[in-house]
């Protein structure tokens, strides 16, 4: 019932400004946000590298300005960087929204996201990890995978999120299955109208694992990002029965969810990957894990009270 109005808030600029001031407001995200800059977020992931892998996403969606975006490619190339320098390539991995780095920006939006996307690439090549694109609303699918494509001709390890909510997303999964090619597939985070999406749980759980029988059956390389234990469970069952080893698929889990999970899974011998967000544009990011689990909210509808 609340999923709807917390992503409309999550689009809101009014709402946007009351919880950024909401005191508590910083205490509660920092649950899902690993600190306002490069300095705080490294020493969690260096933490997290111990057992697990992770993937670093610098906070910033739906960029209006030609600067943030440049800005936004320079914050990932010196988070690139201090990968390299802590010997962190082989473990952690960016990921990046294409929102951020200009695709919605009035002229030449993807050119520009294509052109700084490759930078990023660049950079995370040069220090021997991956990069993988984040998929927004709807809307963005379809010019997300154009630029994935040509951006794998150069950089053929990035790979991109796909969203098991989407009625099209079995095609895409048969599309991007090949040798190669490393697809994250989670339930998707958006409020997505009946005519694109299955909004019914049972549905998107059902359409979950249809995309990952996809997946596990390919050539590619599968990430299965979710939380819930039934996934969890099928994605093993599936990998077994594709004769998929250990090193052929991993888990992927967000920054302050299930933590304990995560690490029985990494214990077991499983790859487990941890999203680990950092940056002060947190408010979309925040809202959507509100919208994903009412009881989240509760102690944020706490603190607006005792404003
Ligand atoms: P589900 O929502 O059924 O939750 C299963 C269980 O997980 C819950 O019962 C609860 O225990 C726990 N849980 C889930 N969400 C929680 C929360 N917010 N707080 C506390 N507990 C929670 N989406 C998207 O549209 N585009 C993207 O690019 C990405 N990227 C992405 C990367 C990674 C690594 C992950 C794990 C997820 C995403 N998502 C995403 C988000 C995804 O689409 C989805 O909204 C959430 O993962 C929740 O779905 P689950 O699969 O976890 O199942």
């Amino acid at each position: 019932m609340l999923r709807k109005p917390l992503l409309l808030a999550a689009r809101s600029a009014t709402c946007r400004k009351i919880i950024e001031r909401t005191p508590m407001t910083r205490a509660m995200v920092s649950r899902f946000v690993a600190g306002s800059t490069l300095d705080e977020a490294l020493p969690a992931v260096e933490e997290l590298a111990r057992d697990r892998y992770a993937t670093l996403d610098f906070l910033g969606e739906d960029t209006a300005d030609l600067a943030q975006a440049t800005a936004t490619v320079t914050a990932y190339q010196d988070l690139l960087a201090a990968l390299g320098e802590a010997g962190l390539g082989d473990r952690v991995e960016v990921s990046v929204k294409l929102s951020a780095v200009g695709q919605f920006l009035n002229q030449d939006g993807e050119k520009i996201a294509l052109d700084n996307a490759r930078r990023i690439a660049e950079a995370a090549k040069a220090v021997g990890t991956t990069v993988t694109l984040d998929m927004e609303d709807h809307t963005t699918v379809d010019s997300t995978l154009g630029i994935l494509g040509e951006l794998r001709e150069d950089f053929p390890f990035v790979g991109a999120v796909l969203q098991a909510y989407l009625r099209r997303t079995v095609a895409d999964c048969h599309d991007l299955s090949g040798a190669g090619s490393r697809v994250r597939l989670c339930k998707g985070a958006y409020d997505e109208p009946e005519s694109v999406a299955f909004r019914d749980k049972h549905e998107v759980d059902k359409a979950y694992v249809r995309a990952l029988s996809v997946l596990m059956a390919g050539e590619g390389y599968p990430m299965v990002a979710s939380h819930d234990p039934r996934m969890v469970t099928i994605a093993g069952e599936l990998a077994a029965a594709n004769g998929r080893g250990a090193d052929d698929y991993e888990y992927q889990m967000l920054y302050g969810i299930r933590d304990g999970e995560q690490v029985r899974l990494a214990a077991e011998g499983k790859r487990m990957r941890v999203y680990v967000p950092y940056g002060d544009e947190w408010y979309g990011y925040y809202m959507r894990r509100l919208a994903e689990r009412p009881a989240n909210m509760l102690f944020l509808a706490r603190s607006l009270m005792t404003r």
